[in-house]
């Protein structure tokens, strides 16, 4: 036997080896931030690739449907006429916009959800993914490197949402086989785009208007920690669960991941070590008493033993990348 065929009859009688599965993915809520960069990185890996979200997008978008996750009927039709086989969920209204229009927040992230999950268990879906946050965890949380499985008592809508959410995900894997995977996503921070009105877009606005205006007015109180994630550490997060052997997956509620975390003064000093005219002030509003409710910083320890997590990217690492991709979009 030459040693090509040797190495090829290793592999596929190697008792690990799973051949890949032609997958068929729907996202819903593409448009947004997560999403733009989530399908560009499914599409590196996968052929079939569906951006769905309520909005039309402002660029011509391969495959792009548009869809409201509120209107079961038609996402049905979508998810068998593609032959969908897996669902990234994104769609939410985020935690500010959520207070400010807390109906609307509880139809598109709960009924949204709920939806999603009632036809992956219909259609058997390989595997669905359904976000959380760490808005799940609330005041009487212990705020330090807070646990996996601790105290869960949101006060803003948006949180309630999310843990409605995650104990739906609960519900749909135990009782109906659905193989939901979650995170609890920090503030994330990207430069491909925008955030969408969430409590911790204070942390992408600073570096847009510190290129702009070298001044950011926080709408964060200076000492108000919070957890906070790179995007590309995000998008390889997501990546690395929904890849994962099911028998690597022991929560099904939602796991908690890390990455930074960081006070409005200690972001601002670091974008000042890079920007040395950069200057900040401080004029906190209700989305300070939302940051304070969460934590401070988040224990991963699951997500690392289960399925190996570990960020890439501290402050400093982040903070030059941010400078120099915003930097070249600028020029
Ligand atoms: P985003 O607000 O940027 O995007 C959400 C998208 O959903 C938007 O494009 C919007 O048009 C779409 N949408 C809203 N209502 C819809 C509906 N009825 N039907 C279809 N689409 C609809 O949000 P994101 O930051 O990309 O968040 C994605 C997911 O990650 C959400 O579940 C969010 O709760 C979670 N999450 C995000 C963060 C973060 O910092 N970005 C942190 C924690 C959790
Ligand atoms: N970044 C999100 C928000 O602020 C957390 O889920 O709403």
């Amino acid at each position: 036997m030459d040693l090509g065929l040797f190495l090829i009859c290793f592999v596929i009688f190697h008792p690990q080896f799973k051949p890949m599965k032609e997958e068929s993915i729907l996202v819903t809520g593409a448009g947004g931030q997560i999403g733009t960069e989530l399908v560009e990185a499914l599409s590196k890996r996968y052929e079939k690739v569906y951006p769905a979200d309520i909005r039309l997008p402002n660029h011509p978008t391969k495959n792009f449907i548009q869809l409201d996750v509120l209107d079961k009927p038609r996402m049905e039709e979508a998810i068998s006429d593609l032959k969908i086989s897996q669902v990234y969920h994104l769609a939410a209204i985020l935690s500010a916009k959520g207070e400010q229009n807390p109906m609307l927040a509880w139809e598109v992230n709960f009924k949204g959800t709920l939806n999603v999950l009632e036809i992956a268990a219909e259609k058997k879906l390989n595997r669905v993914f359904c976000p959380s946050s760490i808005a799940v965890f609330g005041p009487n949380t212990p705020s330090v490197n807070t646990p996996q499985h601790t105290i869960t008592d949101p006060t803003t809508i948006y949180g309630v949402t999310k843990l409605a959410g995650e104990r739906w995900c609960v519900h749909y894997f135990q009782k109906r086989g659905v193989d939901v995977r979650s995170l609890r996503y920090p503030g994330l921070i990207g430069y491909k785009t925008m955030p969408g009105g969430g409590t911790t877009d204070y942390a992408v606005e600073i570096f847009h208007e510190a290129l702009k205006n070298n001044h950011y007015t926080s709408y964060i109180a200076p000492d108000t920690r919070m957890p906070m994630m790179f995007m590309p550490d995000a998008i390889r997060a997501t990546l690395n669960l929904m890849e994962a052997p099911t028998e690597q997956i022991t929560i099904r509620s939602s796991y908690n991941v890390a990455g930074v975390n960081f006070t409005p003064r200690e972001l601002s000093a670091a974008i000042k070590k890079q920007l040395p005219d950069f200057n900040i002030d401080y004029q906190p509003d209700f989305r300070d008493l939302i940051a304070q409710s969460w934590p401070s910083s988040l224990d991963d320890s699951a997500a690392a033993n289960d399925w190996g997590w570990k960020p890439a990217y501290d402050l400093e690492k982040m903070v030059k990348e941010m400078l120099l991709q915003l930097q070249a979009k600028l020029v």
